[in-house]
C-alpha cells in the first residue's frame, strides 16, 4: 500500500519544498501533492532554477512531485510548454519529477479515484496589479531613455486565469461528473468553515461557489485543499474537508507549525482506517 504526502502552499520556497520531500521519504511516501500555489514562476529564471532544484531533490529523494495551480501559478505558461505531452495518467511533465495536474483532470492511485480543480481569488490583486504597473512605468522610462529591453511586465505578478470560470466549471462537471473518493483543490467548498480565514472578502466567495458545485457534484468522502494557510479539518455534508497550511514563510495564524503544511493520505483511501489512524 502506498501513501500520498498532501501539502499546502509552497510559494516558490525551495527550503520547504526540500523538508518536505524530506518528510515524504520519512513517512514512506513515492509522492507528494501540492494542493496549488506551487510556485510556477516559469516566466522568471529563479522560477525556472526552482523548478529545477525540486526536480533534482525529488529524483534524488525518489518521490515524484505533483501539483494543481493555485492562484498564485502561472497555469496558462504550463499548457503553453507542457500542454502537448501528458503522461500516461494525464497530467503534465513539467519535469521528470514534477507533473501538474489541470483543472478537472481525474485519476486512479491504487483503487482511489481522485479529481482535481485549481484556482482561487487572489486577495492581493490590487497590489499585484499596481506592481505590474509601476515595473512598465519604469521600462517605459528606460526605453525613453534608449534602452532596447522590452521586460514583459503584464501577467508576470498577477495572472488572468487564477480561477475558475462559472463556464469554464459547468464544462468540466458537464464533461465528467462521475464520483470520485478524494478531491483536491486549492480553495475551499462554500459551506466549510475554518475559525481563521483571512480570503473571505465578497470577491472571493465566487469561486468557493464552484468549488462546492464541484464538491456537490462529485461527492468526495474526503476534500482536501490550501490556499487559507490554515490547517483545519470540517465535515460538509458525506465530505470531510482539510485545510492544509503553507511554508513557513507565509502569512499565517499565530502558534503555526510546519507540521501543519501536510498530511499522509494512505492509499487505497479508505475512510474508517484514516479516522483510526487520525489522517483524514
Ligand atoms: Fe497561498
Ligand atoms: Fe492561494
Amino acid at each position: 500500500m502506498g501513501s500520498v504526502l498532501m501539502t499546502g502552499d509552497l510559494h516558490g520556497n525551495t527550503s520547504h519544498a526540500i523538508d518536505l520531500l524530506q518528510v515524504a521519504v520519512r513517512e514512506e511516501c513515492e509522492r507528494m501533492f501540492v494542493l496549488g500555489d506551487f510556485g510556477a514562476w516559469e516566466h522568471t529564471a529563479a522560477g525556472r532554477r526552482y523548478f529545477d532544484v525540486v526536480d533534482r531533490v525529488a529524483r534524488k529523494k525518489k518521490v515524484r512531485v505533483y501539483f494543481l495551480d493555485g492562484n498564485h501559478d502561472k497555469s496558462s505558461l504550463l499548457h503553453e510548454l507542457y500542454g502537448s505531452e501528458p503522461d500516461d495518467e494525464g497530467f503534465l511533465v513539467c519535469r521528470k519529477n514534477i507533473r501538474y495536474a489541470p483543472r478537472g483532470h481525474r485519476w486512479t492511485w491504487e483503487g482511489t479515484r481522485f479529481a482535481a480543480f485549481g484556482g482561487a481569488y487572489s486577495v492581493d490583486k490590487g497590489w499585484r496589479l499596481a506592481a505590474e504597473a509601476q515595473r512598465e512605468r519604469k521600462a517605459e522610462r528606460r526605453r525613453q531613455f534608449g534602452s532596447a529591453r522590452r521586460p514583459a511586465t503584464e501577467g508576470t505578478l498577477w495572472f488572468p486565469e487564477e480561477q475558475m470560470t462559472d463556464a469554464e466549471c459547468a464544462a468540466l462537471l458537464a464533461a465528467d461528473s462521475t464520483p470520485v473518493d478524494v478531491l483536491l483543490t486549492h480553495d475551499k467548498p462554500r459551506a466549510a468553515d475554518p475559525d481563521w480565514n483571512r480570503k473571505n472578502l465578497p470577491e472571493c466567495l465566487p469561486n468557493q461557489d464552484r468549488v462546492q458545485r464541484v464538491v456537490d457534484a462529485l461527492r468526495p468522502r474526503l476534500a482536501l485543499h490550501g490556499h487559507l494557510h490554515y490547517r483545519y479539518t470540517d465535515q460538509v455534508g458525506d465530505t470531510r474537508v482539510e485545510g492544509l497550511g503553507a511554508d513557513p514563510e507565509a502569512s499565517h495564524p499565530i502558534g503555526y507549525e510546519s507540521s501543519d503544511s501536510w498530511l499522509v493520505l494512505p492509499l487505497p483511501y479508505a475512510p474508517e482506517v484514516a479516522a483510526e489512524r487520525e489522517i483524514a
